[in-house]
């Protein structure tokens, strides 16, 4: 920051006493995150009254970290959660040279973006239904050679891709509709419901994206849903109906779940 006051220790100090006082858990990270990112003493005003009334502090420095990178953010996105870092994981653990990867939902594009940044020569395509979504993947994405569409799961898609896709990943709405009261405000106020509501049992999307998904995988092709660990003997079911067969990946240390489902060769063999 420049212009600051003289003593910037107790800049700091005042800082995190009103970040504090207005319940930021992580008032001190946030402190120095704002006091870097703030590029004169009335920016950085302006940006503790926002996080004081309560804005999430990545919407307000307009990126988050996702797996060590800054991903763009605008209001009105959901925020990339540390907990999709698995699913990239289990992704990047099934990409192969010049695989071509699928992010449905794929919401500010930060598992594509990672995906790219780490394995070049892959084709990458994301969608989401969000237009604010779908602006910030675009600026995420589209510098690193992915594609970014905007409509309804599969349905933007270039009709090309069916029967192509090595690596569908999905972080999909999962919450059940009852249980987006019971979010932090953070989540219920500035994310909108359509990127949380996965209907009555949250699993509705998750449904539509499988049931289509043995259309657009390749033979060999994998589908990878994040899921929580309540939710995922369902998600298993689903995949199965679908056609796949599965296995879930689990990390205690994310609290993360991703249910894997591979096309059954008799399938793939007989499309
Ligand atoms: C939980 S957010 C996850 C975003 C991103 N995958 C991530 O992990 O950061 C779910 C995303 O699904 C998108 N979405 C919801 N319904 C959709 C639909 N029918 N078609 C495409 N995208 C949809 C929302 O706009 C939102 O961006």
């Amino acid at each position: 920051m420049t212009g600051a006051a003289s003593d910037p220790s107790a800049v700091v100090a005042s800082v995190v006493a009103r970040l504090r006082a207005a319940g930021c858990v992580f008032a001190e990270d946030e402190a120095a995150m704002l006091i870097a990112e703030a590029s004169s003493v009335e920016e950085l005003e302006r940006m503790i009254e926002q996080r004081v009334d309560g804005l999430p502090l990545e919407i307000i420095v307009g990126f988050a970290m996702f797996y060590g990178r800054r991903i763009l953010v605008e209001p009105g996105v959901f925020v990339p959660r540390r907990r999709t870092e698995f699913l990239v994981e289990q992704a990047a653990a099934l990409v192969t040279p010049g695989a071509v990867v699928l992010d449905l939902c794929c919401g500010v594009g930060a598992v594509g973006a990672v995906l790219l940044a780490t394995h070049r020569g892959i084709e990458l395509y994301a969608a989401d239904i969000e237009a604010a979504a779908v602006r910030s993947a675009r600026r995420n994405i589209e510098p690193l050679g992915g594609t970014v569409f905007e409509g309804d799961l599969y349905q933007p898609l270039p009709a090309g891709l069916r029967g192509r896709v090595d690596i569908l990943t999905a972080n999909a709405p999962y919450v059940p509709t009852a249980e987006i009261r019971l979010m932090p405000p953070e989540a219920r106020l500035y994310e909108p419901p359509i990127t949380l509501d996965g209907g009555s049992d949250g699993l509705d999307i998750q449904r539509r994206i499988a049931d289509d998904a043995p259309n657009w995988l390749s033979p060999r092709g994998r589908l990878l849903i994040e899921t929580s660990e309540r939710q995922s003997p369902i998600t298993v079911e689903i995949l199965e109906r679908a056609g796949l067969s599965t296995t879930v990946a689990r990390s205690d240390d994310l609290d993360a779940t991703v249910v894997i489902g591979a096309m059954r060769l008799d399938r793939a063999a007989s499309s």
